[in-house]
């Protein structure tokens, strides 16, 4: 599938308050900094879409794109910011959780994880969630770029040796990079199997 179009729609703090759910949607969760808003970006092909920083906690708000006119990309704020305040947490968690329990049009979540780095409980414990709430979701390794092909296989191998501690069977992953566009096809492709189903 080629992306022709992408446009902002509209940012939210209210899930009542996101487009009509008449289109199929997907959206983009994950530790704050792991890159949701540049994978956003990378699918696009549109480096300015969705905003990005080096510092965690620059995605605020329920973020809706348009695509190709006919399904939606969500940005989300990320969580598990050792150094954002308490107040500012527990919104986060809210907002986010409120509108992946209710959104009925979004077809999967992206749970988007640090390919450099072991399993970390608020990932674990993130998924544990979605699997309890019957959010279907699927794995994205971030950050390839980061590290040698060997190191980024040994990092997945070892999450999922933990999440099958919890787990019967694995969700779905990809492997990404938004400097190299590794993965890019690849989440592409599953979207649109996605869409006509
Ligand atoms: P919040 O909105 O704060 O939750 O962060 P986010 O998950 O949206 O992360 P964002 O996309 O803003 O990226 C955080 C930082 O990581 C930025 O400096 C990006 O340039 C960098 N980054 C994101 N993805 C990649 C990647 O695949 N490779 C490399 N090398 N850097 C990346
Ligand atoms: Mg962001």
């Amino acid at each position: 599938m080629k992306i022709e179009q992408a446009t902002f729609v509209i940012s939210n703090t209210d899930y009542k308050k996101c487009p009509q759910p008449d289109k199929p949607e997907y959206a983009f969760i994950g530790r704050s900094n792991v890159g949701k808003s540049s994978l956003i970006n990378m699918l696009t092909g549109k480096s300015t879409l969705a905003k990005t920083s080096q510092k965690p906690g620059k995605t605020q708000l329920i973020n809706h794109f348009l695509i190709n006119d006919s399904w939606y990309l969500v940005d989300l704020p990320g969580y598990g910011w050792a150094q954002a305040s308490k107040a500012d947490k527990e919104k986060w968690t809210q907002m986010t959780r409120t509108y992946l329990r209710h959104r009925e049009n979004l077809l999967c979540v992206f749970v988007l994880i640090d390919s450099r780095h072991e399993a970390q409980n608020v990932d674990l414990e993130f998924m544990q969630w979605l699997g309890e709430s019957q959010i279907p979701f699927a794995i994205i390794f971030t950050k390839a770029d980061k590290q040698s092909k060997t190191r980024t296989v040994q990092n997945v191998e070892a999450i999922q040796t933990k999440m099958l501690e919890f787990w019967e069977e694995l969700p779905v992953s990809f492997t990404t990079s938004a400097v190299s566009n590794e993965g890019k096809e690849e989440i592409l492709s599953y979207i649109s199997s996605l869409n006509e189903t």
